[in-house]
């Protein structure tokens, strides 16, 4: 058993939370209300970003005291978004904004993972026609050993689970987000992973 922060209760916070407090972790969410994040945070093991990525810097930035020694996994996109509210293009080109957190947060292992689907995937990847791929970025071996348990939880396969290496390669999880307004527009909202066949 983990005790688990998840920041952001939308669809991807929600969703991992359930599933997370369902596999017998301690859960707590935390949403814009005053000092939740900052009460979750303070309380967790690990804490996961489920915020929009576009704010998410300043967000955990804030919370660097909360945070050292902590590991925070970080599954949110960061873009610029189209009219339609679909993503349009990275917000943080030459970068990621899991590079730009590692940066800003020296004592705390950021590992990037499970930002490569659609939320629902996230929790039951057993559900694809085909075996999805969830992508691991970090800098911290124990650290991403310590994720790639959580995912197990969640439903991954071992086999399924690919690191990618240190931080710099969370720059090619992020740009996958470019497939996915032209994915959704082409397909609906069909939960898909971008995978790599082998
Ligand atoms: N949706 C997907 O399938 C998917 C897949 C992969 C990755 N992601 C990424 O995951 C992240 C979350 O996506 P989502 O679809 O769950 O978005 P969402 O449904 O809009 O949820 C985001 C949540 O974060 C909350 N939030 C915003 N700022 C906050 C703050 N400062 N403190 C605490 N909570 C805050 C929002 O609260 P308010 O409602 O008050 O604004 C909202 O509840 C994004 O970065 C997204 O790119 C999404």
């Amino acid at each position: 058993m983990t005790t688990i922060a998840v920041l952001g209760n939308g669809r991807v916070g929600g969703n991992l939370a359930a599933a997370l407090t369902r596999a017998g972790h301690e859960v707590t969410v935390a949403d814009r209300t005053p000092g939740a994040a900052v009460a979750a945070a303070r309380t967790a093991q690990i804490v996961i970003n489920a915020t929009p990525g576009a704010g998410s810097l300043d967000l955990f930035v804030a919370l660097r005291e909360e945070l050292r020694g902590k590991i925070l996994v970080d599954v949110s996109n960061a873009t610029v978004d189209a009219p339609d509210g679909l993503p349009a293009d990275l917000l943080y080109p030459g970068s990621s904004l899991a590079e730009q957190l590692q940066e800003a947060l020296p004592e705390t292992r950021v590992v990037k993972t499970l930002n490569t689907m659609l939320f629902p995937v996230m929790t039951a990847p057993a559900t694809l026609t085909r075996a999805p791929d969830a992508f691991l970025s970090g800098e911290d071996p124990k650290a991403k050993q310590t994720v790639r348990e959580v995912l197990i939880d969640l439903g991954w396969r071992e086999e399924w689970i690919t690191d990618l290496g240190g931080i710099q390669s969370a720059r090619a999880t992020e740009a996958a987000i470019l497939f996915v307004p032209h994915v959704i527009r082409s397909s609906g909202f069909v939960p898909f992973a971008i995978s790599i066949a082998r």
